[in-house]
């Protein structure tokens, strides 16, 4: 492709995304599809010859695009809704175009930096320590790899050497996300070692119970290694009790890891900064710019203080890969598993400096203002019930009747192509979750999808 080319080809991808990004509700959130279509329509093999750049355009419009669960979709309710905004899509294009591979501060010394910088930057608008040492992943189910891999360090220090002993457990609350117990299953530490302790009414970790498995286990001759809280759970929202949890961490000397992936973002905004209340006294936390804060997939924030630990668990540096700055300067390859490394900071960047924390705060509070409102209508209304308290931005929900008629709900609700909802079980009970997160979701587009299912309800 000459520049020339790519300069036309470039203004023809940009027209196009800048289409989408003003209608992407033109498109049904959820593709009219079966597995395997997409497949049976591509060539088995790859063309010999190069194809015309147009040909690919077009392809990319007429099969790729119909294929697509569309996450920007403002009724995209299910899961946790994330925006790619314009700013981060435009720094996407620009990290590509730059192809920076920042494994060392000599191979990506802006980088690097600017890693440095836009970490600090976030700690600063969650009102956590300045000066703990953040590193981006790409999810946060590696950020809390890392974090078990730097407790179990911590535990045991041998573990770099000899390998892992069988005997470190890891705490986490039955509503935790699963990438903990998967992190545990990829150390090697075992399924076994993971103890899922109970919650409370409101879905949050019970610190009585975790004390006791704690002492059980210390009984039993085991070694409990890791507590990992979450602010914010996968199904209901629910806020774990970090200070509570902190301070038996500190009294036990077991290192503490929060998973904020999710709900950490609302603390941009002064009034829910208390959601990481406790979590200043963590080993290390996680939070996702991804979920909630504007920055397309993929970008997770891993934070420790503890920075030494996470180093020794993970610095392996080969003679090819010496430089003469590594005493004066932070070569993030040292500090996890992947060696090369995109230029995420890039995208965090430009999303923090295009909106500013005021306007996120907006943002983000008010879209919890939507979600308690849903929340409270669907309280008063005689056929639904509200299944968890709804802290922040989701809402879980059931109409009165069987599991298998809220299955059906679900169903039809989202074959309206309009919207999209998620289930979870709680309890050991079918719930619908509606989540709002998609910063282009207006307050109507939440009336339509509970009218949806108002219509839906009736329509049984
Ligand atoms: C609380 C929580 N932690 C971790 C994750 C995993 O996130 P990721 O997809 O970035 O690995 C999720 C995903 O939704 C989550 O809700």
């Amino acid at each position: 492709m000459t520049p020339e080319e790519f300069r036309r080809w470039g203004h023809e991808a940009v027209d196009w995304a800048a289409d989408y990004l003003s209608y992407p509700e033109h498109y049904p959130v959820l593709p009219p599809v079966e597995p395997g279509g997409l497949l049976a329509a591509l060539p088995e093999n790859a063309p010999e010859e190069g194809e015309p750049f147009e040909t690919i355009l077009a392809d990319f419009q007429n099969r790729i695009v119909p294929g697509i669960t569309h996450w920007n979709h403002p009724g995209f309710f299910g899961y946790f809704s994330v925006t790619g905004s314009p700013p981060g899509v435009l720094a996407e294009l620009l990290a590509a175009t730059l192809n920076n591979n920042g494994m060392l501060w000599k191979t990506g010394p802006a980088a690097t930096e600017l890693e440095q910088r836009t970490l600090a930057w976030l700690l600063n608008w969650l009102g956590l320590p300045r000066d703990w040492f953040g590193i981006i992943f790409d999810t946060a189910s590696t950020s809390t790899l890392h974090a078990l891999a730097a407790a179990r360090l911590h535990a045991h220090p041998a573990t770099r050497v000899d390998g892992a002993p069988p005997d470190l457990v890891v705490y986490t609350s039955e509503q935790a996300h699963s990438s903990v117990e998967k992190g545990a299953i990829a150390l090697g530490m075992g399924q076994r070692n993971v103890r899922k302790i109970p919650t409370d009414d409101a879905f949050r970790m019970q610190p009585g119970s975790l004390r006791e498995a704690i002492a059980a286990d210390r009984a039993a001759g085991l070694r409990p290694c890791c507590i990992v809280a979450t602010v914010g759970t996968t199904s209901t929202t629910s806020i774990d009790p970090v200070p509570e949890i902190a301070a038996i961490a500190r009294e036990t000397g077991i290192w503490l890891h929060v998973d904020a992936a999710y709900g950490g973002a609302a603390a941009v905004a002064e009034e829910y900064r208390h959601v990481l209340d406790g979590c200043e006294q963590a080993d290390s936390l996680v939070v996702n710019p991804h979920k909630w804060l504007g920055t397309p997939v993929d970008l997770s924030a891993f934070y420790t203080r503890r920075p030494e630990v996470l180093r020794e668990a993970f610095s392996l540096l080969p003679d090819y890969l010496r430089t003469a700055e590594e005493d004066r300067a932070v070569n993030f390859m040292e500090y996890g598993v992947p060696l090369g490394r995109r230029f995420r900071s890039l995208k965090l960047w430009f999303v923090m400096r295009a909106y500013g924390r005021k306007t996120v705060a907006d943002i983000l509070r008010q879209q919890i203002a939507w979600a308690r409102e849903l929340a409270a209508e669907i309280a008063a209304h005689p056929d639904f019930e509200v299944s968890a308290p709804a802290p922040l931005s989701l809402v879980c929900f059931r109409m009165r009747g069987s599991d298998d008629a809220n299955r059906a709900l679900l169903d039809r609700v989202n074959a309206s192509g309009d919207v999209l909802l998620s289930h979870t079980v709680l309890r050991g009970r079918f719930v619908l979750r509606l989540a709002i997160g998609n910063w282009a979701t207006r307050r109507n587009d939440v009336q339509h999808a509970w009218s949806l299912v108002r219509q839906a309800a009736a329509a049984r």
